[in-house]
């Protein structure tokens, strides 16, 4: 009896489960789903079997065979990262049914009323299921060690509809005399519902699970791509010319990395509370509006979403002490792939900024350095609170000194072959560095493997990426720090990046009529980049330019995307060591609050109750 992953109370000694069968029935008043899960296990097993669960109602375990009760138990008191145990006993049972719903608060749905979505006439619902906020919809082992295929039908109300990472299989009346056994009891009710069908035919790990029920519509992009929005023509419209290169992506992504293995590459764009950039659900990938700004630079984030069809969602990490074997490999292959379709440029200035965020993570963590490292230790830690930039940006140094040793055309094929290899596996920090090993002759007598996947800080062979627009960047920003702004031609081709990556490059004690200067002149403030906006309005906060307040407040109340929330609110509780700004943020959170996610809920209370 061992725990298999620091983040799940799965046994080692317990089969896996191999495939749930769903059915959910969405209660839009009261923020719940009525659900059912069939689950089927790699072997029979006698005996207290455990499953991972968070704050859901579990009134019954079957043996679907007979339908008679099994008995279980919850972990009375919740832990508060790992949520509760269910310990079922089975006696030689392969499969068990369980019968639950969820609860108002599941850590992993955001239920948005009307007033909250673009179209303010219906209600919505979204997963975010990654780290570990899937047990919070459905009991399972939820650890990304083990893989599941799923089929699920969603009771919805007729008016919405739904997607899911998932093969979509049918949309139906409910069937009433049809409906045999306990499973579809949910799928009964049929005045005003309808229920649609999805089957995920892959195996994937539990935090891959994902839907969202609105008033969708849709535009075709591309041969396997559509992009999935609320169904407003506007947004619609401006998405897909947003997206429109997805498909030459895929290819490059191919030639790069071998065959797509998901068949469908689609894209759903969420309301601005959505919590990350993007997020790599299969099949149908999740993303932030604010990506959207017409200048086709969400394709960045679909390259790094996309890439993770390779390097996350066929090659997963087996705990998330091993989180970088997900994102910086995808971070790395995200590059490649901006770099053959924008050019090696803009793919720069992306390793730019990515060093400056890299360097940027050291000071936060400067006395916790154990999330400096690529391979930590999460016992007892929230995944949520720990996610910085050091697994994306170390992670992507460590690979791309190993292509510096052995040169491009070699360390392609060792992806490509390390993909082979490992893909609809779950892997280890350990796995990788024996594969590399064995494939590498000799690489550990060039490289320090183990100072780069088990020390602290940044290796002295990671490098700062070099070019002729990156150091312009960088000495204009050293020049401004002596006083001497930019002119308007030296920025006159800079897009956000180029001043994302400027900003980032001023000193934090930049002073107030500095910073109110440089917007005067450029209208930082009023981007309508985010990047480019909250990079200055961190700097302003710094500075406490307390006439841009009012721009932060509107910021915080607008989007919910935690790459905006976390450096706002950290500059204000943080930056200015002043009581004035922690009460200023606590009263927006206050405000704020009810708008977020349940997830930037958390990662916000934990700034504020860090510091206040
Ligand atoms: N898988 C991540 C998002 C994530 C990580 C969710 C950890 C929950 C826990 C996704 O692929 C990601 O990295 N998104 C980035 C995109 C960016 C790097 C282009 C984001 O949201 O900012
Ligand atoms: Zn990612």
């Amino acid at each position: 009896m061992a725990p298999i992953d620091p983040h799940s109370y799965t046994d080692s000694t317990h089969p896996k489960t191999t495939h749930i069968s769903f059915t959910f029935y969405f209660d839009f008043p009261s923020s719940t789903i009525l659900s059912s899960a069939l689950i089927s296990l790699s072997a029979p097993f006698s005996g207290d079997f455990i499953l991972d669960s968070r704050s859901l109602s579990i009134s019954a375990v079957l043996d679907p065979a007979t339908l008679t009760p099994l008995p279980f138990a919850l972990q009375p008191t919740p832990d508060a990262v790992l949520g509760q145990s269910v310990t079922i006993t089975l006696s030689n049972h392969s499969q068990l049914l369980v019968i639950f719903k969820t609860s108002p608060s599941s850590s992993a749905l955001q239920w948005l009323s009307p007033p909250q979505t673009f179209n303010k006439s219906f209600p919505y619902v979204y997963t975010q299921c990654q780290s570990i906020h899937a047990r919070s919809i459905f009991p399972c082992q939820d650890t990304p060690a083990a893989r599941i295929k799923y089929d699920a039908k969603l009771n919805i109300p007729r008016y919405l509809s739904a997607v899911m990472a998932g093969k979509h299989v049918n949309r139906r009346d409910p069937l009433f005399r049809e409906s045999q056994g306990a499973c579809d009891d949910l799928l009964w009710c049929g005045e005003g519902r309808v229920v649609e069908e999805f089957v995920m035919e892959q195996p994937v790990p539990p935090y891959l699970f994902a839907f969202a029920i609105g008033e969708l519509g849709f535009r075709e992009v591309g041969p396997r791509t559509k992009v999935y929005s609320e169904a407003i023509p506007d947004l619609l419209d401006v998405a897909a010319r947003e997206f429109a290169g997805t498909e030459e992506m895929i290819k490059v992504g191919e030639g790069l990395f071998g065959p797509y293995e998901w068949e469908r590459f689609d894209l759903l764009v969420l309301p601005p509370s959505f919590p990350y950039g993007g997020m790599e659900n299969p099949r149908m990938v999740f993303l932030t509006p604010t990506v959207i700004r017409g200048d086709a630079t969400g394709a960045q984030v679909v390259a790094h979403e996309l890439a993770h069809s390779w390097t996350g969602n066929l090659i997963t990490n087996k705990t998330n002490d091993h989180f970088w074997l997900n994102e910086g490999f995808t971070t790395y292959a995200e590059r490649r792939i901006v770099e053959a379709v924008q050019g090696k440029e803009r793919a720069i200035l992306n390793c730019g900024i990515g060093w400056r965020g890299l360097v940027k993570e050291m000071e936060r963590f400067k006395d916790n350095m154990e999330f400096t490292k690529l391979k930590t230790n999460q016992q007892g830690v929230d995944p949520d609170d720990v996610y910085s930039n050091v697994p994306y940006e170390k992670g992507f140094q460590f690979l791309w000194r190993i292509e510096r040793q052995i040169g491009r055309p070699a360390f392609d094929e060792f992806l490509r072959k390390y993909i082979a290899t490992f893909k609809f596996q779950s892997i280890d920090t350990d796995m990788f560095l024996d594969f590399l090993k064995a494939n590498v002759p000799g690489i550990e007598n060039h490289i320090d493997l183990k100072e780069w996947t088990e020390g602290v800080g940044i290796p002295p062979d990671a490098m700062e990426p070099a070019s002729d627009i990156y150091s312009k960047i960088v000495s204009l920003a050293n020049e401004f720090k002596l006083g001497r702004m930019p002119n308007e031609d030296e920025v006159a081709n800079w897009r956000g990046q180029e001043w994302e990556l400027y900003l980032e490059n001023l000193p934090k004690s930049t002073e107030a009529s500095q910073v109110t200067a440089l917007d005067a002149r450029y209208r930082l403030s009023e981007s309508k980049d985010y990047d480019v906006k909250v990079t200055f309005l961190e700097l302003a906060i710094s500075a406490r330019c307390s006439n841009y307040y009012n721009e932060v407040e509107k910021t915080l109340k607008e989007v919910g995307r935690m790459k905006y929330l976390r450096p706002l609110y950290r500059a204000l509780v943080e930056g200015t060591g002043k009581d004035e700004e922690k009460i200023f943020a606590k009263r927006v959170f206050s405000e704020a609050r009810a708008c977020y996610h349940p997830i930037a809920q958390g990662v916000v209370e934990a700034i504020l109750t860090k510091h206040v």
